[in-house]
């Protein structure tokens, strides 16, 4: 008996629930799965080779047979896909970005090398010019330094179709000029890749957040303090979020994702609450980079901190998570069920 009057006690007690795991389980709301799971690799030329990103501890820069073991890899862990970011040689890299489409380009032997190993793995590519022009801009400029939209939709059109024919499963567009979802749409319908998909890079924000990984594919370059601005969103604003998205899907594609990850995700909440589409997220190079710098000095729990990470985005309404953790995380979800 506690000896207390009726009224002196609260009828709700919500720790009440919160006191076993066996009911902490029971009323679960959200779940991490490794088919959440997408891993983003780095890829050089040569052989054997394995490069370590400096600003991203614990990522490599891997040569394409290097890929196929990571392939293996990522299959034997359950992860559903891969997707390939190439670093290109500066010799091969251009004021228009031209060894984009370049059927025998690192990004298009990747692709093949990927199927070929491990066919059922899905292959995401990147669509955008960044890694392939000299000025590290995603697209073709005017003189004044203006990415152009329509030639350089034009450009991206041939580097998705090179990237379809090579075998990728899902392009992914990252370069945020207007229109160009359906116009990579209708040509790939026209040239026979009806049922290879589309993830739109749809709420794609001028973050800081990506620096690591133009450290990682070396496409800084002499990006002057213009920066992406005048193509990437505007990290105040949300409702035009919506707007590219809504856009996105009347063009075409399959799949939207909002970029970076636990900055935005307010965007992720209101886009699938808004459109009921499959809704992925980019954790990025700076959000690896922050959890990982932090973990190294033993400031953070790796394991606890990096799937609260991803579990976050889960709830924030996400269905997938592109994330460099992603190897790790599968280990640990494993391991644990
Ligand atoms: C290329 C591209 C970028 C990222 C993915 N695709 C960089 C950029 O837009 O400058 C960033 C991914 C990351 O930071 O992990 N358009």
């Amino acid at each position: 008996m506690s000896g207390r009057e009726t009224g002196e006690f609260p009828r709700t007690r919500l720790r009440r629930m919160r006191r076993d795991e066996f009911s902490r389980r029971l009323m679960r709301e959200h779940t991490l799965s490794v088919d959440n799971l997408i891993y983003p690799l780095f890829v050089v030329e040569g052989r054997a080779q394995r490069i370590p990103v400096e600003s991203m501890p614990g990522i490599e820069r891997v040569s394409i047979d290097e890929l196929q073991r990571e392939a293996e890899e990522l299959a034997a862990l359950g992860i559903p896909a891969l997707a390939l970011f190439p670093v290109t040689p500066a010799e091969a890299k251009s004021a228009d970005g031209q060894e984009a489409w370049n059927p025998e380009g690192l990004a298009q032997r990747a692709v093949r090398a990927v199927k070929q190993a491990v066919p059922k793995l899905g292959v995401i590519t990147d669509v955008a010019l960044d890694p392939y022009t000299t000025h590290g801009q995603d697209g073709v400029l005017d003189a004044s330094g203006y990415v152009l939209n329509d030639l350089t939709v034009s450009a991206l059109v041939k580097q998705a179709l090179s990237h379809a024919e090579a075998g990728a499963d899902i392009v992914a567009p990252s370069d945020m000029m207007d229109g160009r979802i359906g116009a990579i749409r209708e040509a790939m319908e026209i040239a026979g890749y009806a049922n290879t998909r589309i993830l739109a890079y749809s709420a794609k924000y001028a973050s800081s957040f990506y620096g690591p990984f133009r450290d990682a594919v070396g496409s800084a370059g002499n990006l002057g303090c213009g920066g992406k601005h005048s193509y990437q969103m505007d990290p105040a604003n949300s409702d035009e979020a919506l707007r590219e998205v809504a856009l996105d899907l009347q063009e075409g594609a399959d799949m939207v994702m909002i970029k970076p990850g636990l900055p935005y995700l307010d965007i992720v909440r209101r886009v699938k609450d808004t459109f009921g589409a499959p809704t992925f997220v980019y954790q990025v190079s700076g959000e690896y980079a922050m959890l990982a710098a932090a973990i190294r000095n033993g400031w953070l729990d790796e394991r606890s901190t990096v799937l609260e990470s991803l579990l976050s985005i889960r709830r924030a309404g996400a269905d997938g998570v592109l994330t460099y953790f992603a190897k790790r995380a599968a280990g640990w979800l494993k391991s644990s069920s």
